[in-house]
């Protein structure tokens, strides 16, 4: 077990101190997210963007993701490692046990499933299996052709009161976290009210329980040169990656980062 549990985490948000978060994909920045002290270790599919370098998510594969989980395993001390279950990799019960093992065996302590209500069955047959599952709600990237784009969600009011609902459904399905992306600042801070397990923002404001990023957009590293609003330098000013990752840290305990720059309104 690594020092950081979901009773860490369930205890942070309790006390009112910020979780952080990045996306990693490697034994070398796991370790250094480690010295830095980062408590939740995100192997995202973004990793077909940043690392394969496609233009989407949707061609990441749960051996793809395995991979990559087994890599930051070995590097990882303290920090709970979360994995997501790729594209259509929850398209049936079967596949979503099946894939969800895999992870875990791998070295995951936690799945992250992107979606919205309809996830409650899955996400019901998962934690009563043994497996932690946080639902990733707002922009679901692996649903970017649906949305039309990578567009901020939940900014009129019915869009609002559903994903509202959708976020209590969940938790009462047995969600042990939530994860926000690209909604609001304001209706992200009333669903953190809302649910008692931990909520993590990205592009959703300062209220949230914590924060994520995807690493190589908080190093400046850019494949397409577009950064997105809710992203900071951090190697800015900063002499090497293990103070920026360091500062990361830092600024999302002090609630410096984000910024009313980084969010969004309704
Ligand atoms: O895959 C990923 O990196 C993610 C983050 C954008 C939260 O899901």
């Amino acid at each position: 077990m690594p020092a950081i549990t979901l009773t860490t985490l369930q205890s942070l948000k309790q006390k009112g101190e910020k979780i952080t978060m990045l996306t990693c994909y490697d034994a070398t920045f796991s370790h250094v997210c480690n010295q830095a002290g980062v408590e939740v270790l995100l192997v995202g599919d973004s990793l077909g963007m940043v690392l394969q370098g496609h233009d989407s998510t949707l061609p990441v594969t749960t051996r793809d993701m395995a991979y990559h989980v087994a890599s930051v395993k070995r590097g990882n001390q303290d920090a709970l490692i979360l994995a997501d279950l790729p594209f259509m990799a929850n398209a049936t019960t079967e596949q979503t046990l099946n894939n969800s093992a895999q992870l875990m065996q791998a070295g995951a302590h936690m799945v992250k499933v992107e979606g919205a209500v309809w996830l409650a069955e899955s996400i019901r047959l998962l934690a009563e299996r043994g497996i932690p599952v946080c639902a990733h709600m707002g922009l679901t990237p692996q649903t970017v052709n649906v949305l039309g784009g990578y567009k901020v969600q939940g900014r009129n009011e019915t869009q609002a009161r559903q994903m509202r609902a959708d976020a209590i459904a969940l938790e009462q399905a047995g969600a042990a976290m939530l994860l926000l992306e690209c909604v609001p600042s304001e209706l992200a801070k009333e669903i953190t009210h809302a649910v008692k397990i931990p909520v993590i923002g990205i592009g959703a404001g300062s209220d949230t329980d914590g924060q994520v990023l995807v690493l190589h957009d908080m190093l400046g590293l850019s494949l397409t040169g577009r950064v997105p609003k809710f992203v900071k330098n951090f190697m800015t000013g900063q002499p090497d990656i293990q103070s920026a990752i360091s500062a990361y840290v830092a600024e999302v305990k002090a609630v410096s980062f984000p910024g009313t720059e980084h969010g969004f309104s309704a």
